[in-house]
């Protein structure tokens, strides 16, 4: 990797809420260059670990725009259905991408699971994987997570994907109900940022 400070970065990504949130996360000086205007279509999400998929993402979109790339790969974790969704945390809302039906999907799992889980702490986490990857091939990923419980209510508009259905531990209200700037200081990208805040 290089130890020259980053200037100008692509963000690798077609997910908008995420798009927003790591653009929130950049230092304001740095050139952000975004797939809105290009619309290079996403590569094939093959890897079945954050990791695998982060790089992949970050070096797929380096090698077609030859800049420094930053790609995240994340998703929900749920203990009680053995860590689904996961990696398969988009593919649960359809190829539409409709989180009202992904959220319907996890209710119903883990109802399956457990008939009185309303009554339960059911815990899950967020996890982020972050991949900067350079032109010349190096790169690094960093892991950022937080834990929290599964809502057994749909609460809150703000964010998107799972954040109405996601408490974080310690709080009351889920990642949909939070003042963005609060969700952005705690949660599991921001986490993972830290670790590569140095590269900016
Ligand atoms: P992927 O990384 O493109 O495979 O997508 C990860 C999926 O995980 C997203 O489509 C979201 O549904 C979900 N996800 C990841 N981070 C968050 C978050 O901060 N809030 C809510 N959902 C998230």
């Amino acid at each position: 990797m290089s130890k020259k400070k980053i200037k100008e970065i692509f963000i690798g990504s077609n997910n908008e809420g995420k798009l927003k949130e790591i653009a929130d996360l950049l230092p304001k000086s740095l050139k952000i260059y975004s797939n809105l205007d290009l619309k290079i279509p996403s590569p094939k999400e093959t890897g079945t670990t954050f990791k695998q998929n982060s790089l992949l993402k970050a070096k797929y979109f380096s090698k077609k725009t030859n800049k420094i790339c930053l790609a995240d790969d994340s998703g929900i974790e749920i203990d009680i259905l053995n860590k689904a969704p996961g990696v398969y945390s988009a593919d649960w809302s359809g190829k539409k991408r409709n989180f009202d039906l992904a959220i319907k999907k996890v209710y119903q799992e883990i109802s399956k699971k457990n008939k009185n889980w309303k009554k339960k702490k059911i815990s899950a986490r967020f996890i982020c994987v972050l991949t900067i990857f350079w032109p010349n091939g190096k790169f690094i990923s960093k892991t950022g997570k937080i834990e929290g419980w599964i809502s057994n209510l749909k609460r809150g508009k703000n964010g998107f994907g799972y954040d109405p259905i996601f408490i974080p531990y310690g709080k009351r209200l889920t990642f949909g109900e939070m003042e963005p700037k609060k969700k952005y200081k705690i949660d599991h990208r921001s986490n993972a940022f830290r670790k590569i805040k140095k590269f900016f």
